[in-house]
């Protein structure tokens, strides 16, 4: 029932999953293991914000995962792990191996006083131990909150403050190519101001010196060598709480999005196997991080619900060469290829011959996440790597959507270079005006929201459901807002064109402008700032900033190289600047707000048609930027 296998089948899933969405998604979530079966399958809705799906069920993640291949596909390998060093072959864990993991872990939280709703925070890089960390959390109920190996200690002690979480595990140090990120280093500075903290759990990659704390500190494969490879799961209600994952939006410090079990389970399963279309023998490699919600849903959870063997991949795209992951593909002999444009972007812009040199015949289909795909690099990814034979999915979505919305199903969606094409079934995409009002017909452009809940949608913000609100729901009252904008063709397919609000995704990273600037403004010498997008050729966007200085004799390259070592000391080097420009002022409006479609323009080097800049209070600094952008 749940697997679509042709285009008509689509448009019935669709037909049923509007008309009647309670059967619908009921009969999805037949296919799962329940404890007990639940009362209504969706309550709620975007005016009363307190959204439910299988309200009344009792059910387990881990379970669903692990336990219930466990007789049908234990010796099916469920996790192909490659490690950073070419030299050192993969790593297999069938399905019984790494559910045997998986409860060792478990056992291990429990031993340091873990219970479920407790929260779990995860520092680590990209080493088995993070995805059976995350998936024993799930067995004995607590809440994970991955924060990206890539954010600075600050960064992480805000994350872990924000949720109060109980423990941290950690590795020493993390491979990153020729790189090691001292994780364990700088989670000990985090952890100076994180009293919530009872233990750190360090797994040892790296071998890397350490500090030691003798009271707080302990070997994660010590402990888990020495625990019980049986841990019975926790029965969960469908709403209760499975992970926190941190995204920036466009104000104030970013935000804990909250997923609950079930729907969130339902959703990612069924999106997966409809998107992708895996096979029994396949080999499905997504190389997102398990740190962004990419890596939760499409690394993690999606692919073992599904019972397919999914890859983990712990290095980088260009080390040693830029063709390792076409030799990974053709080693481990993958069949689905999930990757972000600017990773695709910054293989195109290497030599070919790191492409020809491997076969990469066993590709079936190619896929794309994280940003809009240019029609440039969607042509050398469906030419280069999927040999014009793979079907590539453009899959739209975000933290907050839990799963892919809009997106083309392999083999089975027409295909439209640059554009996500249509939602899944169950979804209600709409555009609306400024006004709030449905933008009907096609072709048609606006403001992407959707109208009524799917299973995956987040619950709440970690600590402050008013924000939530106020975040997602305010601007288009009754409605969800994504923050991007969209256009629909003739055919109704979607293309999206970016944010239309104040974050930036930078290779595929969100960033909140505004918690940028609260770094530039920590300078002694800085008055007052504003970060904006600009276009970047690999990046797909940049990060700019107009400066405003008290220190007239500051020069720009110092000034740049201090302003980035303060953000890499706030938030990480992910959100380092690419260009900046002082400046003696910023355009603002007569209610002192500063007019950032002008700033965004003038980055991107676009000032013949500025628009209306006559409500400036100041309209003589136009020029000034102007002519200052040049320098
Ligand atoms: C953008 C990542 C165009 C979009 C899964 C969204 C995309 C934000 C696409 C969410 C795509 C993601 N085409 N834009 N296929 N996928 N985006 O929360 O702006 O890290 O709002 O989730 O990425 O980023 P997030």
């Amino acid at each position: 029932m749940s697997r679509i296998n042709n285009f008509n089948e689509y448009e019935e899933h669709c037909s049923l999953a509007k008309t009647d969405h309670n059967a619908y998604w009921s009969k999805i979530a037949e296919e799962f293991h329940w404890y007990q079966k639940w009362d209504s399958v969706q309550s709620g809705n975007f005016n009363d914000l307190n959204i439910k799906w299988f309200d009344g069920g009792k059910t387990n993640m881990s379970y669903n995962c692990l336990d219930r291949h466990l007789e049908s596909k234990g010796d099916k390998v469920a996790l192909i792990y490659e490690d950073n060093d070419p030299k050192i072959p993969a790593k297999n864990y069938t399905y019984k191996e790494l559910h045997a993991e998986v409860c060792r872990f478990s056992n291990v939280l429990k031993e340091k006083g873990i219970k479920k709703g407790d929260r779990v925070c995860f520092y680590m890089s990209m080493v088995p131990e993070l995805l059976v960390g995350v998936l024993a959390c799930t067995r004995i109920g607590a809440i994970h909150s991955v924060v990206f190996g890539g954010f600075s200690a600050k960064a992480l002690a805000g994350r872990i403050q924000d949720s109060d979480c109980k423990i941290l595990i950690t590795n020493d140090g993390g491979y990153r190519g020729d790189k090691i990120i001292p994780l364990k280093n700088i989670a000990d500075e985090a952890l100076e101001t994180c009293p919530s903290i009872e233990s750190m759990l360090v797994m040892k990659r790296t071998l890397s010196e350490t500090k030691w704390n003798q009271e707080r500190d302990f070997d994660l494969r010590t402990l888990m060598d020495a625990a019980s490879p049986i841990c019975e799961c926790e029965q969960m209600d469908s709403e209760d709480p499975l992970f926190i994952l941190y995204t920036s939006g466009s104000t104030g410090q970013p935000k804990g999005l909250l997923h609950t079990t079930a729907g969130y389970m339902v959703y990612a399963k069924h999106s997966f196997e409809n998107v992708f279309q895996v096979e029994e023998n396949d080999i499905y490699w997504c190389t997102a991080d398990i740190g962004w919600i990419t890596g939760h849903t499409y690394i993690t959870y999606g692919p073992l619900l599904s019972g397919a063997t999914t890859v983990m991949f712990e290095g980088v795209p260009t080390w040693p060469d830029a063709g390792r992951f076409w030799e990974i593909c053709d080693k481990l002999k993958v069949t689905h290829f999930y990757t972000a444009p600017t990773a695709i972007r910054a293989l195109e812009a290497c030599d070919l011959s790191h492409v020809t040199k491997h076969s990469l015949s066993t590709l079936k289909v190619l896929g794309s996440v994280g940003e809009p795909i240019n029609e440039e690099a969607w042509d050398w990814y469906n030419r280069n790597i999927g040999k014009e034979k793979c079907p590539i999915v453009d899959t739209w979505w975000q933290t907050e959507t839990g799963g892919i919305l809009i997106s083309p199903l392999a083999g089975i969606t027409k295909l439209k270079p640059a554009h996500a094409t249509l939602p899944l079934p169950g979804v209600l995409p709409v555009l609306v005006d400024p006004e709030g009002k449905e933008v009907e017909g096609n072709p048609a452009e606006g403001n992407l929201c959707m109208k009524t809940p799917w299973p995956s949608i987040a619950r709440s913000i970690w600590g402050d459901h008013e924000r939530y609100k106020q975040t997602y729901f305010t601007t288009y009252p009754g409605y969800y807002f994504t923050g991007d904008g969209a256009k629909r063709d003739e055919e109704g397919f979607f293309r999206i064109t970016g944010r239309v609000d104040d974050v930036i995704n930078v290779s595929g990273h969100r960033m909140g402008t505004a918690e940028v600037e609260e770094a530039i403004n920590e300078h002694p010498g800085v008055v007052e700032s504003a970060v904006v997008g600009c276009p970047h050729n690999i990046k797909g966007q940049g990060i700019y900033a107009y400066v405003i200085c008290s220190d007239k004799e500051l020069q720009k390259e110092n000034l740049h190289k201090e302003l980035n070592d303060l953000i890499v000391n706030m938030i990480g080097p992910i959100a380092k600047l690419d260009d900046l420009q002082i400046t003696p002022g910023l355009p603002k409006t007569r209610s002192g707000k500063i007019m950032r479609r002008i700033l965004r323009k003038i980055a991107a080097d676009d000032t013949n048609n500025l628009g209306d800049t006559s409500t400036l209070l100041n309209p003589e600094i136009v020029e000034l930027l102007i002519e200052g952008k040049k320098k």
